[in-house]
C-alpha cells in the first residue's frame, strides 16, 4: 500500500514537472506559446488530442442544467403511425416548433461531424466512434444517476462549418445557445405534465433531473442576442450573478432569485461573438476588451459557463480541483490552435504574390503597429526561390509583449458592459484561487489577424461583412447586410473582398431570412470607428482602390 503511494506521489510530481505555467498579471509574452507547458513533441500531441476531445463533449459534471435525453429522443422520433405522435405534437406546438431531433440541432447551430478526416481544417479532430459522432460537435450525453444527460460544451460556440470542412477554434457563425436557455425556461413549466409522466414514459430518475434543471433556471438569467451570430454570455454571467447572494461562493438561496439585484445589462446591449481560439497564444489578457487580466482562461470559461448554468460554486470548485488533468488538456489544445489556409480552400493559384508584397508595405505602414508583425516565407534570404506555398507562409508573427487595449471608435457597448459585473466576479473565491481578475478597459484589443480570411463578419460586433468595408471611412460603409451559412465558396464568399457578399451579389436565399439581417442602427452593432488615423487621415483616404485591392491580397496570406 505505502508503495503503491509512493509510485503515485512521483507519477505526480513528474507530471507537475512538465512547465508550470505562470498566469499572473502582464507576464511577458516572450515566445509563441503554442505548447503552452512546454511539452515534449509525443506528449504535446497526446496532451493536444485529449485536449480537443475535452471541447468537444462538456466535461463538467455538477450542473444542475441538464436535460434527460431519452424522453428528448422519444419526443421527435416516435413512430409517425403513432396516434400517440399526434398528441405529442399538438402539445409541443405550444412550447417547441421542432418536429425532429436534426430540426432542434440545425436551429442551435451546431455543425455535425465530418465522416472523413478533413486535410484543410488546421486542428485535426481526435479519432471517434460513430457512437460519439452521433450528436454535432459540441452536443454532450452525461451518464447521471438519474440517466443519460443532453449538455452543450465549447465546440457548440467555438467549431464552424467552413465550406463543408469542420474547424475547431473557428467561431461559430449563428450559435443559439443563449436563446436554448429562454426556450428551455419556457418549457420548465411543462415538467409535472401529462406528456412528460404518461407518454414520453418517464423514469423516476429523469423526472428528478428536470426537477432540478427547472429549479436551478431560477439562477440564470438568459437573454437574447440582439441579432443572430452575437453572444450574450457576458450578460447572461452578469444577470446571473445577480439572482444569487453577494458572498465568496455566491450562494443561491430563494431570496436572491426572487429579488434580483438591478443591473445595467438586463437591458444595455453588450453582445459580442465567440472569439477565435488561435490568436490566444499571442496574448495575456483575455476577451475582445482584454478585461481578462491575468489566470488561465480556459479556468474562465469553465467559471462563465456554469455560472450561467445557475451552477453551485462550491461543487464547482471541487470539479475543478479533481479534474485539472482535463482543464490543462483542454489549455494545451486552446493554445495549440491554428487558423486555416486560403490557399487549402481556394488552391496556391488563387493568391498572386506580386501583388499581395505590394499589400505588405501597406500592412507595414497602417497596420502592424496595433495587428502585429508578420514575417513572411518570401522575406527570407533566398525566398524567391521556395515554392509559392512555402512563399506565402507566415515565418514569424510578432506579437506585443503585453497585449494592448485600444479605442478606435467601434461601438463600445460591449466594452462598457463588463463594468457592470466586474467587481461580482473578482469578489468570487473562484476567481481569488484562480487568480482570475477582470479590469474593466476603453476599447479593445487589436487582434493578431491570423487566418482572418475566415473570421467574417468583422470586428467584434460583427458590424462589418467583408474587409472591402471595412476598408472604407465609417460613413460610407454598408448600414445592412445579410449573413448566410459558408456552403458554396463561389456563391456565399466574397473572393475578393474576403466575406459576406453585399448589394447584389447577396444570394437570394438569405433575404427570405429575417434573422440573417444585420441592421446597424440597433444599439450594440455600430459599425463605426477603426477610420481615421489608420487609413483615413485628416478626412481624406490614404490609399486607392488598387492599393486596398493589394492590402486585402496580403491579408488572404495571414
Ligand atoms: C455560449 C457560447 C460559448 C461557449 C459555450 C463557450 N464560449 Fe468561449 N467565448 C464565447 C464568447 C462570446 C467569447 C468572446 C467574448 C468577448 O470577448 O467579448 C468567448 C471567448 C473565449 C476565449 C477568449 C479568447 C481570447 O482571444 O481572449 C476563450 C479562450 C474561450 N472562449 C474558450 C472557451 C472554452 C474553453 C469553452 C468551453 C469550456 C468555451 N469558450 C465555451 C462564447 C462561448
Ligand atoms: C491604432 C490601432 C490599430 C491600427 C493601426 C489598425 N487596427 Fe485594425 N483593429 C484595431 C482594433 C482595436 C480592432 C478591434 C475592433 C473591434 O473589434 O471593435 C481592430 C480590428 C481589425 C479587424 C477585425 C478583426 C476581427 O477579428 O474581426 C481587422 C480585419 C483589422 N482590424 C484590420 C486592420 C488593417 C488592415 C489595418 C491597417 C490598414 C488596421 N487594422 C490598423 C486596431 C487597429
Amino acid at each position: 500500500m505505502k508503495s503503491l503511494k509512493l509510485v503515485q506521489y512521483f507519477l505526480f510530481t513528474a507530471s507537475l514537472s512538465a512547465f508550470a505555467q505562470d498566469w499572473s498579471r502582464d507576464v511577458e509574452v516572450n515566445y509563441p506559446r503554442e505548447n503552452i507547458y512546454q511539452l515534449e513533441q509525443r506528449s504535446f500531441d497526446r496532451k493536444v488530442n485529449e485536449g480537443r476531445k475535452v471541447a468537444l463533449f462538456y466535461p463538467v459534471t455538477v450542473s444542475e442544467l441538464l436535460i434527460p435525453y431519452r424522453p428528448l429522443k422519444t419526443f421527435f422520433e416516435s413512430s409517425p403511425n403513432d396516434p400517440v405522435r399526434k398528441i405529442i405534437f399538438d402539445l409541443a406546438r405550444v412550447v417547441s416548433p421542432f418536429k425532429s431531433m436534426p430540426e432542434v440541432f440545425e436551429w442551435l447551430g451546431v455543425h455535425e461531424f465530418p465522416w472523413t478526416t478533413q486535410e484543410e481544417t488546421p486542428n485535426q479532430l481526435p479519432e471517434l466512434s460513430a457512437d460519439e459522432k452521433e450528436l454535432p460537435m459540441g452536443a454532450t450525453l452525461i451518464k447521471t444517476e438519474n440517466g443519460e444527460a443532453l449538455t452543450f460544451g465549447c465546440a457548440a460556440c467555438h467549431a464552424a462549418d467552413l465550406f463543408g470542412v469542420k474547424v475547431l477554434g473557428l467561431t461559430n457563425r449563428f450559435p443559439r445557445a443563449n436563446e436554448f436557455f429562454r426556450q428551455g425556461q419556457k418549457l420548465a413549466p411543462y415538467v409535472n405534465s401529462f406528456v412528460f409522466k404518461e407518454i414520453l414514459k418517464t423514469t423516476e430518475g429523469e423526472r428528478l433531473m428536470m426537477l432540478k434543471a427547472k429549479n436551478v433556471t431560477k439562477w440564470v438569467g438568459a437573454k437574447q442576442p440582439v441579432v443572430l451570430g452575437l453572444d450574450t454570455s457576458l450578460a447572461q454571467v452578469a444577470l446571473s450573478l445577480a439572482k444569487r447572494e453577494k458572498d465568496p461562493y455566491a450562494t443561491r438561496t430563494f431570496k436572491s432569485a426572487l429579488n434580483p439585484r438591478p443591473n445595467k445589462l438586463s437591458t444595455a446591449v453588450a453582445d459580442s461573438k465567440p472569439a477565435v481560439w488561435w490568436n490566444v497564444k499571442y496574448k495575456n489578457r483575455w476577451l475582445s476588451d482584454g478585461s481578462i487580466v491575468s489566470g488561465n482562461p480556459v479556468h474562465t470559461n469553465f467559471l462563465w459557463n456554469e455560472i450561467g448554468r445557475g451552477t453551485d460554486l462550491k461543487k464547482l470548485e471541487e470539479w475543478m480541483n479533481k479534474s485539472q488533468d482535463e482543464i490543462e488538456a483542454l489549455t494545451a489544445a486552446v493554445f495549440a490552435s491554428r487558423a486555416p489556409r486560403y490557399e487549402k480552400f481556394f488552391g496556391v493559384d488563387s493568391i498572386n504574390i506580386q501583388k499581395a508584397k505590394k499589400g505588405q508595405k501597406h500592412y507595414v505602414q497602417s497596420c502592424q503597429k496595433c495587428h502585429g508583425t508578420y514575417e513572411k516565407g518570401w522575406d527570407l534570404l533566398y525566398g524567391d526561390l521556395l515554392s509559392k506555398t512555402k512563399q506565402i507562409q507566415n515565418i514569424k508573427v510578432i506579437y506585443h509583449k503585453k497585449t494592448p487595449v485600444i479605442d478606435v471608435g467601434t461601438d463600445p457597448g460591449r466594452y462598457l458592459g463588463m463594468k457592470e459585473f466586474a467587481q461580482d466576479l473578482n469578489e468570487l473565491q473562484i476567481s481569488k484561487q484562480l487568480n482570475a481578475m477582470v479590469e474593466p478597459q476603453k476599447g479593445y484589443v487589436p487582434p493578431p489577424l491570423d487566418g482572418i480570411w475566415a473570421r467574417w463578419p468583422y470586428f467584434h460586433n460583427n458590424s462589418i461583412p467583408n474587409l472591402c468595408a471595412l476598408l472604407t471611412k465609417a460613413e460610407e460603409r454598408p448600414k445592412t447586410y445579410y449573413a448566410g451559412k459558408a456552403i458554396d465558396k463561389e456563391r456565399d464568399y466574397d473572393q475578393e473582398c474576403l466575406g459576406y457578399p453585399i448589394g447584389e451579389k447577396t444570394p437570394d436565399e438569405w433575404k427570405e431570412n429575417l434573422s440573417l439581417f444585420y441592421d446597424t442602427k440597433k444599439e450594440g452593432l455600430s459599425n463605426a470607428g477603426h477610420d481615421e488615423r489608420i487609413f483615413i487621415k485628416d478626412g481624406k483616404e490614404i490609399y486607392s482602390g488598387q492599393e486596398k485591392s493589394e492590402l486585402i491580397e496580403f491579408l488572404k496570406t495571414l
